[in-house]
């Protein structure tokens, strides 16, 4: 899809559809509405009356204009009420109108981002809205599928401005907003596709990719490697697989300085069936999305890459298949970890913080300033949160706080679970300094408290995404299946640490 902005008049753009957005319990039409509707002899507040739109969150409703405007249908948005209004809405809203006009074919559409139905988002964070909206509402994986799509793609999205001066702040919002949107597609597709598409040698691949293509430094361990650096949790995870496992990592220079400023460590568990432990055989085919916690912090760093700010972040993927066989890694088990920590395995399906133990413990050694991981972690989070809110916990209030307001205004939000100490005795154990699991009770935090033993003092913040990193419908800018999330959390974040940076 082509974005383009422009200035022009609302009523002579000749485009399939014009969208505008509508309030709730709005009663007299203003904006790009108002001129729609005198165009139209006043069929749109009589549609108001009547009660048949009403504005409503995730409404849309297409009007035909029959010649009377320059554009063939206008698109009615429902954006709720307007105390709730903000970039989120906005995306959504748009999604869901792109969503639909997609379905009818339509290959030009438009919206205005000063005009009607804006209030109180600046315009260039109103335009990168509209673009992720547009951009990722209308995602779906096709890869797989030899039959052609039903529907065309929305070809063009003209985002018309007031002005000149305008224009140019549109045009940088809807950049933005772009790449956002195609780093969330990346990390979409990657946990979209299937274990035997997707194993730890493909993340790796993705990654020298990636590095190339948006001139990131690229450092690929294999086995032998992290034998000599000692990972022996991660290495234990991985030895019931033929598949070797990679540790990637790649390296986004921003700042003048050598610091870390920020190391974004993502599981990639590229299949999890539980290993010894095995999951019920039910859903497990789901376990192919394990690895999206690795999937979201390669493409936050090429987005990252691609939006420049003046610090440095480097993203670490642990990448491994999660198998039972004879050779593979059992239960009760003692593990010396990279930092020393021994680690009785309880359960070989707790492997996720198996793998992160060891990457924690590298971000570390490297020095970082601040560490966010991202993991599908826990089922026990998905059942708390189910797929609204990802979990978030760690070891620094005033990192957390960063990530949960970068999370919001990406549309992708995020609840912190407490880290009280006595959440502690739960990983005690009689063999080894620590145990893998901690019973059923808190089971999203007793994970977190694992992974707190492996970060030391340094600032730290653990994303659960097992609810959210997919959907099971459609809502908003998510689309079903993988959902992309946290990406946006992440490049906001990131955005948001630069020294200069008033957020
Ligand atoms: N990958 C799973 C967690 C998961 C569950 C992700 C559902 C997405 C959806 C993780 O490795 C796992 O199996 N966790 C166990 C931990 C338990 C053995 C302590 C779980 O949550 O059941
Ligand atoms: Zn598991
Ligand atoms: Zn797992």
């Amino acid at each position: 899809m082509d974005i383009k902005v422009l200035v022009a008049d609302v009523a002579k753009t000749k485009v399939d559809a014009f969208m505008a957005g509508l309030f709730e319990g709005t009663e007299r039409l203003a904006g790009d509405l108002a001129v729609f509707d005198e165009a139209l002899g006043g069929a749109i507040s009589r549609l108001l009356e009547q009660g048949e739109i009403k504005g409503e969150s995730g409404e849309v409703t297409v009007v035909h204009t029959l010649g009377r405007l320059a554009a063939a249908r206008v698109a009615i948005v429902g954006l709720g009420k307007k105390e709730q209004f903000k970039q989120d809405r906005l995306r959504g809203a748009v999604a869901a109108a792109c969503r639909l006009l997609k379905k009818k074919s339509l290959a030009t559409v438009a919206i205005s981002a000063s005009g009607g139905g804006i209030f109180d988002i600046t315009p260039g964070k109103a335009a990168q809205a509209i673009a992720e909206g547009a951009l990722l509402g209308v995602y779906s994986f096709r890869k797989h599928i030899t039959k052609k799509a039903e529907h065309g793609d929305i070809e063009e999205l003209m985002v018309v401005a007031a002005n000149e001066a305008e224009r140019t702040i549109l045009e940088r919002g809807s950049e933005k907003g772009r790449v956002v949107a195609e780093a969330t597609t990346l990390a979409r597709d990657m946990v979209n596709e299937p274990g035997n598409y997707m194993n730890p040698a493909d993340m790796a691949e993705t990654a020298a990719k990636l590095a190339q293509e948006n001139g990131l430094e690229l450092t690929i361990l294999g086995r032998d490697r992290m034998q000599e650096l000692k990972m022996g949790a991660l290495l234990a995870v991985s030895q019931g697989s033929c598949n070797e496992p990679k540790f990637i990592v790649l390296k986004y220079n921003g700042a003048d300085s050598e610091d870390i400023d920020l190391a974004l460590v993502g599981k990639g568990v590229t299949f999890d069936s539980g290993g010894i432990s095995i999951k019920p055989a039910n859903k497990m085919e789901e376990m192919k999305g394990d690895m999206a916690g690795g999937a979201t912090v390669m493409a936050a760093i090429s987005a990252i890459a691609r939006l420049k700010p003046k610090i440095n972040v480097t993203a670490i993927v642990p990448a491994v298949e999660n198998l039972p066989s004879g050779s593979a890694y059992r239960p009760g088990d003692i593990l010396t970890a990279m930092t020393g920590k021994t680690i009785e395995v309880i359960s070989t399906d707790a492997e996720g913080r198996l793998i992160l133990a060891d990457a924690l413990g590298y971000a570390v050694k490297l020095g970082a300033k601040n560490i966010i991981d991202v993991a599908t972690l826990t089922g026990a989070c998905q059942i708390a949160l189910g797929a609204v809110c990802s979990g978030t916990m760690g070891n620094d209030q005033g990192l957390i706080d960063k990530v949960i307001a970068a999370g919001t205004e990406a549309g992708e939000p995020a609840w912190q679970l407490p880290m009280y100490d006595e959440y502690k005795e739960q990983l005690k154990s009689d063999v080894a300094d620590i145990k893998n699991v901690g019973g059923r009770m808190a089971g999203a935090i007793t994970a977190a408290q694992f992974l707190a033993e492996f970060v030391g003092e340094t600032p730290w913040v653990h994303l659960d995404i097992a609810g959210t990193s997919t959907a099971e419908k459609e809502r908003g800018h998510l689309t079903k299946g993988a959902t992309g999330v946290p990406v946006a959390t992440l490049v906001n974040l990131a955005l948001g640490l630069q020294p200069e940076s008033g957020r």
